[in-house]
């Protein structure tokens, strides 16, 4: 059984950037706050994810998501017909948005949902954050549906585990993107296709698989900077802006990010996408030093060559 007296823990271990298990009507989630880079970073690190996807964001209600996704058209119909629930909305980021470039892999959309789960809720409300939780199964294994399904996950950074037995859904939420007037299915879940085409009185797109990933209209599916990308270097030129990694920094005259000086890579992960971010905007050219491939640095890399 879950106590008040777990919630209001599990709500202060989100605070303090640590790690929390919590059910949701469709699985378990492993969640931490969504606002903080270096909390987003531990999801990864416990999942063991050899690649960065965007995770979904969990919030109270639909007030509390229009602060961080832009929820019009049939954004706005399909989360009104079924939030709180196993829907998650993949909408534009709004301009304010404070959610961890990390938990949306540097995207300019992002997933929200308001779950329907009673100890989800409570957790949302007692700690007024937004929980970013992808299910909290190991990457490739079978999303869980009880507590004894969390097995191989690097706990040392879970906090709290908020037991609430078998999830009623028991498989993940549909995921659907919103743009304008467009809904497109991108996961079958928990809701069914017909029970969306109903109140949306159309039916919903299906995904094209391109290989032009980011062809206009069509949904983003990893972060791709203006500016090109430079991997492995040894020197860098004047117009470049130099991502850099540990303590050896390469002499360089322009603007310098450094991932992590002391070589942590899930201090690495944190700042990857804020990084990106901010010298795409102060350069054309983004110089990046060696990043080894132990631990999130193998997903670190696999991100910067889909950039590159
Ligand atoms: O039922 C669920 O959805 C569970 C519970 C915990 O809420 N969560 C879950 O999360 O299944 P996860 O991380 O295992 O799956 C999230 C999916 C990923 O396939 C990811 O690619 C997609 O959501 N996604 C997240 N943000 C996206 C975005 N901005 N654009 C497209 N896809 C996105
Ligand atoms: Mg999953």
């Amino acid at each position: 059984m879950v106590t008040p007296k777990d919630i209001a823990d599990a709500a202060r271990a989100l605070h303090e950037g640590k790690l929390v298990v919590m059910p949701t009507e469709t699985v378990y989630g492993l969640g931490a706050n969504a606002l903080s880079d270096e909390a987003v970073a531990g999801i990864y690190a416990a999942k063991q994810r050899p690649e960065f996807n965007p995770l979904i964001v969990h919030v109270a209600d639909i007030d509390a998501a229009e602060k961080l996704g832009a929820f019009k058209g049939v954004a706005k119909r399909l989360a009104r017909a079924f939030w709180p629930g196993a829907l998650t909305l993949v909408v534009p980021k709004t301009p304010k948005c404070q959610a961890s470039r990390l938990a949306t892999a540097g995207l300019k959309t992002i997933a929200l949902r308001v779950p329907a789960h009673p100890i989800a809720k409570m957790l949302l409300n007692a700690a007024d954050l937004p929980i970013a939780a992808p299910s909290a199964n190991v990457s490739g294994k079978l999303s869980p549906t009880r507590i004894e399904h969390l097995q191989g996950l690097d706990d040392k950074n879970i906090s709290a585990v908020l037991d609430a037995g078998a999830t009623e859904v028991g498989v993940e939420s549909t995921i659907v993107a919103c743009n304008g007037d467009k809904a497109t299915l991108l996961r079958p879940g928990g809701i069914s296709r017909a029970d969306i085409e109903k109140v949306l009185r159309a039916p919903l797109g299906t995904q094209k698989k391109s290989n032009k990933p980011n062809a206009p209209g069509q949904l983003e599916s990893h972060y791709a900077p203006k500016a090109s990308i430079r991997l492995n270097v040894s020197e860098t030129a004047p117009n470049e802006g130099l991502l850099a990694f540990g303590a050896a920094v390469l002499a360089h005259a322009g603007p310098v990010r450094n991932l992590s000086p002391s070589g942590d890579m899930q201090e690495a992960a944190a700042n990857l996408f804020s990084f990106l971010h901010e010298l795409d905007a102060e350069a054309d050219r983004i110089a990046v030093m060696t990043i080894p491939d132990e631990g999130l640095g193998e997903a670190i890399n696999d991100r910067l060559r889909r950039a590159a």
